[in-house]
């Protein structure tokens, strides 16, 4: 596949490149290296063209994430593209306009939404007019949900996915607590408990109570002013830590016979504990989100049905670096929306 970040220039905004050939070029966010969030600028670059196996959609929302900002500062560039420019950005909702070899199932015109890997080879960003994405790693978005909904839900949500009913095998009537509920992952992590079934208590700050009480929770436990620990006794079957706040020593005696602790963060106090809960009863685990079509299909139900994504606010590409910004300094409730192309 062709690479598409030989041939950059900076542009003030979308006008300069739709005198252009638009069907060649497109505007993205792309960063010329680590460091400051600043560094990111909107650029005009070649469309990508997709490879055997994937397609090319048009992307009309994306949503920031926490790994937007750790990768343009390279906080975690042992485990990501080092190649530069970088276009960042994972999670796309919007229209297939150009289908590589070997795609069956899928048509050029189709809505789909998901989310591009976190990976050391990826630096093809949701955060464009355009991104390549594997055909087997999204899934086409009901027609009745928007793609800002779509986009919002597609990484925190499979992230909740995985971590509740995957790892943490929640079922009915189970006892859960999810941190971090006013941010993506956790805020949708409770909506996600609750349909699983469990009783749920969420932990976190001010404004984020009342959307988790809003996301349906059954108890809410603010962090700065109550002692989590002495308040939330447990037994507990599933500890979401979607914060990746705390650690499995903390709460091992808390949880119940078989019961899980489940952490969104890899870390060497995560190994130490994963090996000494091997031995305890109680498992200890980490998430690390894969972009399974059937995830993203049960979210674009639920979506349909009644989920409704917390949006702080809807931005456009050049604002992305003043809202990572606030994303990093916590100053986010739910999710930002990327609003990039038309529908
Ligand atoms: N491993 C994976 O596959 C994977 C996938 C997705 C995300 N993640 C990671 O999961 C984490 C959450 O993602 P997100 O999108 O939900 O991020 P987010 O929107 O920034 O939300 C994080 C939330 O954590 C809470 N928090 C922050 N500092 C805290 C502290 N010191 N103690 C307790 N809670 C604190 C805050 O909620 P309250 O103020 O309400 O407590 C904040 O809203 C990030 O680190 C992200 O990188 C990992």
């Amino acid at each position: 596949m062709g690479e598409p970040c030989g041939d950059l220039a900076e542009t003030d905004g979308p006008e300069k490149i739709h005198e252009m050939n638009s069907t060649t070029r497109m505007r993205a966010l792309a960063t010329d290296g680590y460091g400051a969030l600043d560094r990111m600028k909107v650029v005009e670059m070649p469309v990508p063209e997709p490879g055997d196996g994937e397609v090319r959609v048009r992307v009309v929302a994306s949503a920031l994430n926490p790994a937007d900002f750790k990768v343009a500062k390279g906080t975690v560039k042992f485990l990501h593209a080092r190649n530069f420019p970088m276009v960042l950005g994972y999670d796309f909702s919007g229209t297939v306009d150009e289908l590589g070899r070997g795609v069956d199932g899928i048509a050029t015109g189709a809505e789909v939404f998901g989310f591009v890997p976190y990976s050391p080879t990826n630096r093809r960003g949701t955060f464009a007019e355009a991104v390549i994405a594997r055909a087997d790693q999204l899934a086409v978005k009901p027609a009745a949900v928007s793609h800002e909904q779509a986009a919002a839900a597609a990484t925190p949500g499979a992230t909740a996915i995985q971590s509740l009913r995957d790892l943490g095998r929640l079922r009915e009537g189970m006892n859960v607590v999810v941190s971090g509920c006013s941010g993506g992952v956790g805020s949708i992590g409770v909506w996600i408990a609750k349909k699983l079934g469990g009783k749920v208590i969420a932990v976190g700050l001010g404004r984020g109570l009342e959307l988790a009480s809003a996301m349906g929770a059954d108890r809410v436990v603010d962090r700065k002013k109550e002692d989590v620990a002495a308040v939330l006794r447990g037994p507990f079957d599933v500890f979401f830590d979607a914060a990746a706040a705390y650690r499995w020593s903390e709460w091992r005696g808390r949880l119940a016979p078989g019961g899980t602790f489940v952490t969104t963060l890899p870390s060497l106090a995560f190994v130490v504990d994963k090996l000494s809960s091997l031995v305890s009863g109680t498992r200890c685990a980490v998430v690390m989100v894969k972009s399974k079509p059937a995830d993203l299909r049960l979210l674009g139900e639920w979506l349909t049905a009644g989920l409704v994504v917390p949006v702080d606010r809807t931005i456009s590409l050049a604002e992305v670096p003043q809202h990572l910004a606030r994303l990093e300094g916590g100053e986010v409730l739910g999710r930002v929306v990327v609003s990039i192309g038309d529908r």
